[in-house]
């Protein structure tokens, strides 16, 4: 009877297994179908899912992994909208549940190149934009995997934009506001854009 019980359990432990499999969808799948969502319910993200999508964000590659991110992560409505329900199509951050500002750390101390023994000393963040960007593009990829929707805004170079947002959000001098990204539940849901385009494409030789 025991031995009933345990293959019993055994096979639906199994069937459950293989179900979770299926309903995952692949990296590829969720490359795939990814796209912009401008339209929120207006309901909340729990800070699990929140903290999941930043840790999607700081999995990506940086140069040297110097990591040079930061994140601002504004859940507060009234704030919300106080810094970015003014421009024009607003809705989209009135409606997200939470707004990411990526943001990058344009400076920091470090050992010149090739000089193990030297002191450090402040330097450009050669690569802060390209690794900030490999961050944002996981965090909109992340979203999507949740069933969540987001959409990249333009930040860095644009600093008419950032600079009331940095003001407003105490962000200091020398990290720079990427990209804000309105996080939320969708409440459309465009198709992706089929982009493929061989001509793209050089192979061995332009
Ligand atoms: C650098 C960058 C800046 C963008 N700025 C904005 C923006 O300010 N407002 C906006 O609605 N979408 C913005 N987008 C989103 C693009 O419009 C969108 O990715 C593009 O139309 C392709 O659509 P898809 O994301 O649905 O594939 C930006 C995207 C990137 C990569």
């Amino acid at each position: 009877m025991k031995r009933i019980v345990l293959l019993i359990a055994v096979a639906a432990a199994f069937a459950c297994g293989c179900k979770a499999q299926e309903s995952a969808p692949s990296a590829l799948d969720v490359i795939m179908t990814r796209t912009s969502i401008r339209n929120f319910t207006g309901d909340a993200v729990p800070r699990e899912q929140l903290e999941t999508i930043l840790k999607a964000g700081m999995a990506a590659p940086s140069a040297m992994n110097g990591q040079p991110w930061r994140f601002v992560v504004v859940t507060d409505k009234d704030k919300i909208a106080s810094i970015f329900g003014n421009g024009p199509r607003s809705g989209m951050f009135t409606t997200a549940g939470a707004v990411i500002v990526v943001c990058g750390e344009s400076k920091s101390m470090r050992k010149p190149f090739g000089q193990p023994d030297a002191p450090e000393v402040e330097m450009d963040n050669m690569f802060w934009y390209e690794d900030c960007s490999a961050a944002a593009e996981n965090i909109l990829l992340a979203a999507h995997a949740l069933g969540l929707g987001a959409v990249w805004t333009a930040g860095y170079p644009a600093m008419e934009r950032i600079a009331p947002i940095s003001a407003a959000l105490g962000i200091p001098e020398k990290v720079v506001p990427l990209c804000i990204i309105p996080v939320g539940v969708p409440a459309e849901s465009p198709a992706p854009k089929d982009k493929w385009n061989p001509d793209n494409i050089h192979w061995n030789q332009w």
